[in-house]
């Protein structure tokens, strides 16, 4: 089956000043129609320039090598039509001045040719497809007077408005308390499913990537160190970072595997 995306030989270096900062190396990588798949890895390991570069949304000052394909598409993909992106915080991906209802809707009109009172009504929908409570009502609210749980459901719509084949999660429930974030993650879990997208959830909560992920993408220094079905992973780690990183977040006991 020919894959949704195929990343081969990818490079990123940020340019600043003169002097490269070498974010990702060498990493190749594919991702399956409706595959939900996990990018694990410690801060500065290259998650988000990951993220970033199957979205297009690196400064353009960067420096790419290697290729990001989307034979699944069949075209080169486009964050907001066959990508939707949801950032750690929502507070700064949501414009203060617009309703969340027209956020939303603006979305649907713009990728999908959509009119605008067809795209307002699709937007109600969404709102209530993310389980905010009184969509219509709701939709006429701006981000600041919505808790940060709402907000990130508002931006969790929005991702999902062109219909994308792609959702990108990027920490985005890293800034909210437990129970919203299992709330969130809850909600990810089923409009992937409901959707068929595929899902690349980007955190360096492990836990949270093991019950969300088929499969998950081990990284650090910026070079993909392992990847594995998510089973797999757990059970059987075969390099030795990964099975570090693992015992450290889920308590695995991997002294138990030196002894005689
Ligand atoms: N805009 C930028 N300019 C220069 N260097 C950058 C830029 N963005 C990221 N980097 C560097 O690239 C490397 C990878 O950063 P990245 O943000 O992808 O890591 P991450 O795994 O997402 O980390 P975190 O878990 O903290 O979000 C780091 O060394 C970081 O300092
Ligand atoms: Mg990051």
């Amino acid at each position: 089956m020919r894959p949704l995306l195929s990343i081969r030989s990818l490079g990123v270096h940020y340019v600043s000043y003169g002097s490269e900062v070498h974010a990702l190396g060498d990493v190749d990588l594919d991702l399956q129609a409706g595959e939900r798949l996990a990018i694990i890895g410690e801060s500065g390991s290259g998650k988000s320039t990951l993220a970033r570069a199957i979205a297009g949304l690196l400064p353009p000052s960067v420096r790419l090598d290697g290729s990001v394909d989307w034979p699944g598409l069949g075209h080169q993909a486009q964050n907001g039509r066959d990508i939707g992106f949801v950032f750690q915080d929502p507070a700064s991906s949501l414009d203060p001045v617009m309703s969340v209802g027209d956020q939303v809707a603006e979305v649907a009109h713009a990728n999908l040719d959509m009119e605008w009172p067809a795209a307002r009504k699709l937007a109600i929908e969404l709102l209530d497809r993310v389980r905010l409570p009184e969509p219509s009502a709701l939709a006429t609210s701006y981000p600041h007077q919505l808790s940060g749980g709402q907000k990130q459901r508002v931006a969790i719509a929005a991702a999902i408005a062109g219909r994308p084949k792609l959702l990108i999660a990027d920490e985005a429930t890293s800034a909210l308390d437990t129970i919203v974030q299992a709330e969130i993650v809850a909600l990810i879990r089923q409009l992937v499913a409901d959707d068929g997208m595929a899902l690349l959830f980007v955190s360096h909560d492990i836990a949270l990537a093991v019950n969300l992920a088929d499969r998950i993408a081990v990284f650090r220094h910026g070079r993909l160190v392992e990847v594995a079905a998510t089973d797999e992973l757990i059970s059987a780690p075969q390099s030795t970072y990964a099975k570090a990183l693992l015992a450290a977040h889920l308590g695995l006991d991997t002294r138990l595997e030196a002894e005689p």
